[in-house]
């Protein structure tokens, strides 16, 4: 499956404070990343993501998961949300679906949503939703991931940028930054640590999705076709930004 490339849409979905979210607004802002921020849905009103996002002018809605009994119902509003943010930047909800330019089915972005995503919202946008994990998946998947690197004694950690499926942190991988785990590390120092990388891995790895150069093959990325070590992608935190990412941007 090759993805989509041109005038490509994020919406992104938080629960907290967002500093993926302003990662990959900056990276638009610069020109790293071509493509448009549609939005913002939380699902938490408190998630001061949220409210840096509609500082910013950026279009922002609330779907507060407390609201609904039924899961499928709160999947259902998230849909909604998700589209219409879309749909307002392509300005095409007044067209029938049918008529509607692919671009204007989103990348639903999440950045630290922590509500589990039911099969018809997956389904729905399948193949264009993209997480970011903060461990070497398959390791970890799940929350508590730096406790459980340090408490395995893990020499090395890091983030995974992948497509979401039905099964929790399963998809398949675009991308991975790894990180050392130092003697004498905490919890929240490993996190800084994997959490500087996640703000360089996610733009980057959203990128090749936005410009098509992603594939998917027997439930494998493959970035531009290719199974080629040098196209198998992980930053490294002790590789200077040039020599890591080295004709791998754009
Ligand atoms: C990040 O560590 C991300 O990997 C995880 O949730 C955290 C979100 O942080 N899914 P932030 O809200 O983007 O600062």
């Amino acid at each position: 499956m090759k993805t989509p490339a041109a005038s490509a849409k994020l919406v992104v979905l938080i629960s907290g404070r967002g500093s993926n979210l302003r990662s990959l607004v900056a990276a638009a802002a610069d020109g790293r990343l071509d493509c448009g921020i549609a939005g913002v849905v939380s699902n938490r009103p408190d998630a001061s993501g949220l409210a840096w996002a509609a500082g910013q002018g950026i279009a922002t809605r609330l779907v507060d998961h407390r609201a609904y009994a039924e899961r499928a119902a709160f999947d259902q509003a998230l849909a909604n949300a998700v589209q219409d943010l879309a749909d307002a930047v392509q300005d095409v909800a007044h067209a029938p679906s049918e008529a509607r330019p692919a671009a204007a089915t989103p990348w639903v972005v999440l950045a630290g949503f922590m509500r589990i995503l039911g099969e018809s919202f997956v389904s729905r946008y399948s193949g264009r939703i993209v997480n970011i994990h903060p461990s070497l998946l398959p390791l970890y998947p799940g929350l508590h991931t730096h406790r459980q690197a340090l408490d395995d004694g893990a020499l090395l950690h890091g983030a995974t940028v992948h497509l979401v499926t039905a099964a929790l942190d399963r998809g398949p991988i675009l991308a991975q930054a790894i990180v050392p785990v130092l003697r004498g590390d905490t919890e929240s120092a490993l996190a800084d640590r994997v959490l500087t990388m996640e703000h360089r891995l996610y733009p980057l790895a959203m990128q090749w999705l936005a410009a098509g150069r992603i594939s998917l093959d027997g439930g494998c990325a493959l970035l531009d076709g290719s199974d080629a070590a040098d196209r198998r992608v992980l930053l490294h935190s002790m590789l200077a930004e040039p020599s890591a990412t080295a004709g791998l941007a754009g």
